[in-house]
């Protein structure tokens, strides 16, 4: 799903969000691994004070593995557990399980202290739209864990899925809206697919992103299509359309086919696992 965010939206997500704080001990915060920045709205801190926090570099499959590596030092430089995961495949949920009871190691702490035994840890998922939570949640939790609230007896309203005896987590997740006052993150939110494309001009993106592979993934390009990265981002454009045969009526070149189908391209992995925000620059 990807939407576009007006004021109105923002305040209802947060006012929700504030809400579903109330409830829960631990945020699980989902990011989009290519762009881990931008795929984060940093409200999230303000608003889950007091919470314990567990991020998740999500779609980890779709990018680079040493950028992986990076973040997740950066993350956790900023005190936050980190997991890689790939929702799609359930690629690093076993290890989520055990850095929960790390990440909440105090309340369970507390509750000892105070007499209290067994209360499951409640989390909740939250993430900006697209970046992957119903999956993750459909994956984590598995076909067989039950709806706490589908049992006889419990009361409507907030359901819970229950995934161990440990562990209970909200079914709906809490919705960050993205934050695009800085251009260039509108334009990676682009690049993976999280605005709407048929607002967006596909053929100006198709140019950054050929200029951001060609300088900072030099050579995939040139593998994927068999052509030469030699010339301007138009000119590789050009060659991309011609490669695969993207012509209009009396053989013109359709740089709009060739950029979808470039999109589609980067967005599944095929031409490689990219990274489109580097760690190593948000250290500096
Ligand atoms: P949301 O609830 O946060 O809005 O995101 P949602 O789960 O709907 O996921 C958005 C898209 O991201 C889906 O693809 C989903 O399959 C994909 N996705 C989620 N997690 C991962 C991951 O770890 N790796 C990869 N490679 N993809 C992931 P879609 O194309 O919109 O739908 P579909 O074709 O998969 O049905």
């Amino acid at each position: 799903m990807n939407v576009q965010w007006y004021p109105g939206h923002m305040t209802k997500a947060k006012r929700q969000m504030q809400e579903d704080l109330k409830l829960i001990d631990l945020i699980i915060e989902l990011v989009d691994a290519r762009v881990p920045l931008s795929s984060r709205n940093p409200d999230i801190d303000q608003l889950g004070q007091n919470k314990s926090r567990l991020i998740l570099l999500n779609k980890a499959d779709l990018a680079d593995e040493r950028q992986n590596e990076a973040w997740k030092e950066f993350f956790q430089s900023k005190g936050f557990h980190v997991v890689k995961v790939d929702s799609r495949n359930g690629a690093g949920m076993k290890t989520i399980q055990n850095v929960i009871q790390e990440a909440c190691k105090e309340k369970i702490e507390r509750d000892r202290r105070r007499g209290i035994k067994n209360r499951p840890i409640r989390a909740m998922v939250a993430g900006i739209p697209n970046v992957g939570k119903s999956t993750f949640i459909n994956t984590f939790a598995g076909k067989a864990c039950a709806k706490t609230g589908n049992r006889p007896g419990v009361t409507k309203g907030k359901q819970w899925i229950r995934l161990n005896k440990n562990v209970e987590l909200l079914d709906t997740p809490g919705i960050l809206w993205p934050k695009f006052e800085d251009q260039e993150v509108g334009i990676r939110l682009a690049f993976v697919g999280s605005i709407k494309d048929d607002i967006l001009n596909m053929e100006e993106l198709a140019l950054k992103l050929i200029d951001y592979l060609k300088e900072h993934y030099t050579g995939l390009l040139e593998k994927r299509y068999g052509i030469s990265e030699e010339g301007n981002a138009v000119e590789i454009l050009g060659e991309i359309a011609k490669a695969r045969g993207c012509l209009k009526k009396g053989e013109e070149l359709d740089y709009t086919k060739a950029s979808g189908l470039l999109f589609d391209d980067f967005r599944s992995g095929k031409i490689g696992r990219i990274t489109l925000e580097w760690a190593e620059q948000e250290k500096n």
